[in-house]
Formats: C-alpha cells, sequence, structure tokens
C-alpha cells in the first residue's frame, strides 16, 4: 500500500500584486473546506508575497510555497532569497527546476543540486519540475530527457530525502498553451518517472513519492488526469489565479 498523498498546488508564477495576492489567499482559504481533506492544497507566491500571504494561510490547510530560492547559503549575491529567508516568512516548500527556470535563467541540473540540497537543510520542501520541450517529444526524446533530469538531480539525494520532495512532470509544450498532454501521454511519463525512483531507491519510496501533472490543467481536464494511476494531483499555472478554479481543480480526484 502507497503512503503518497493527493496535492494541488497553484503557481502563481510573477503574478498579482500584494493585495490582489492576499486576496487570492484569502479566497483559496475560504473555500478550502469544499476539498477532502486528504488532499493537500498547496500556494506558490512571488517571493514579495509571502510574508503577507502567510498570515492568511496560517493555522489554515493551506500550504505556502516560494517559486525558487538561491543556489548559495547567504552573502554577497544582490538580488537573491535564501533558503533560510523562505523559511522565515513561514513557507514550508520551495518549487524547483521548474522550466521557465530552466528556459530563461540558465538552472541547470547541477544548480537545482545545491538548491535541493540547501532547501532541504533549511527544513523545505521541494517541488521538483521536470518535463521535455517540443522539440524533445517531436524527437520522440520525451522519455530520455525527462529521466536524465529526474536522475541528475535525485540520484543524488537519500531516500529519506524522498519524503520531503515531490515530483512535478510539466511538458513545456503544454504550459500556458491550453495544449494539455492526454491523460495518456502524463500517465506514461509518470509511470516512468516511478520507474526511475523504485531503480534507485526501491519501490516503496517511488511507491510514496507523490508525482503531479502541470500544464494547462484546469477544471475541465483534472479528473480525467487525476484518475491515472501515477498522477497524483497538479502543478497549475493560469487556473491557480482563480480560486473557483483552483479549487475545482482539487475536487477533481
Ligand atoms: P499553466 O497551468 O498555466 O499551463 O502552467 C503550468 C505550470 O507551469 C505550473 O507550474
Amino acid at each position: 500500500m502507497n503512503m503518497r498523498k493527493n496535492i494541488v498546488a497553484g503557481n502563481w508564477k510573477m503574478n498579482t500584486t500584494v493585495p490582489e495576492g492576499v486576496q487570492l489567499a484569502k479566497d483559496v482559504v475560504a473555500k478550502a473546506a469544499e476539498v477532502p481533506a486528504e488532499v493537500g492544497l498547496i500556494v506558490a507566491t512571488p517571493f514579495t508575497h509571502l510574508c503577507a500571504v502567510a498570515g492568511v494561510v496560517e493555522g489554515t490547510r493551506v500550504e505556502l510555497s516560494a517559486q525558487n530560492c538561491a543556489d548559495k547559503e547567504k552573502g554577497a549575491y544582490t538580488g537573491e532569497v535564501s533558503v533560510d529567508m523562505i523559511k522565515s516568512t513561514g513557507a514550508g516548500w520551495t518549487i524547483l527546476g521548474h522550466s521557465e527556470r530552466r528556459q530563461y535563467y540558465g538552472e541547470t541540473d547541477a544548480k537545482l543540486v545545491e538548491k535541493v540540497k540547501l532547501a532541504l537543510a533549511a527544513g523545505l520542501k521541494v517541488i521538483l519540475c521536470v518535463g521535455e520541450n517540443l522539440e524533445e517529444r517531436e524527437a520522440g526524446k520525451h522519455f530520455d530527457v525527462v529521466k536524465a533530469q529526474t536522475e541528475n538531480v535525485l540520484f543524488n539525494f537519500t531516500a529519506e530525502d524522498m519524503k520531503n520532495i515531490v515530483v512535478a512532470y510539466e511538458p513545456v509544450w503544454a504550459i500556458g498553451t491550453g495544449k494539455t498532454a492526454t491523460a495518456e501521454q502524463a500517465e506514461e511519463i509518470h509511470a516512468c518517472i516511478r520507474k526511475v525512483l523504485a531503480g534507485k531507491f526501491g519501490a516503496q519510496v517511488a511507491d510514496d513519492t507523490t508525482i503531479l501533472y502541470g500544464g494547462s490543467c484546469k477544471p475541465s481536464n483534472a479528473r480525467e488526469l487525476f484518475a491515472q494511476p501515477d498522477i497524483d494531483g497538479g502543478l497549475i499555472g493560469g487556473a491557480a489565479l482563480k480560486a473557483d478554479d483552483f479549487i475545482g481543480i482539487a475536487l477533481s480526484f
């Protein structure tokens, strides 16, 4: 029997001002009671919003995440935000390795190893994103790309560490495009990721690891995706900016 948790996480990306974000968090908290208690709910806000949103979600079932962290502990790194800073806001999570960071900000697997190490050491849980781009999928390399990203980062960690790591499969071609992976396309990659984890950490750890799908997930397609045996929830972009849609997705298990 697996112990893995179903989770719906909203990645707000670079959207909302602080007051707008506070209102969105309040709306999510207000509707959260509709969602079965065993489903995890996370909002991943911009750094600037963490303290204010922490005040909104404190004492509720909604958890708080950052979207990135520095690859250094502290010091002369102007403009960077450390894991201890994130932790001190009240956030319990950070997203790492989002394709937008890999694509636009030169995030490499090697850098991600450092970031995951720092995050776990600070007591933050991690949502690690992997996923192929359109060119890689069209060339039939999607399994290889996702397998390599998973191995390059997670094979530096232990079975114990995996208790604090969630994997998110986000095909780049499906992000913000309205083009969702079919449930079958997503499931076969999720099953592949779980197999990779089983090979390294054993079947139990693999079975207990939450693997989320991300990419144009919305209330109308979430049910079919979440019905797949290896899809344990979603990492939601655009649809997480409306509390009704976000909660609608969380009601799709
Ligand atoms: P969309 O849901 O807007 O496609 O974004 C997905 C995503 O990148 C979540 O991290």
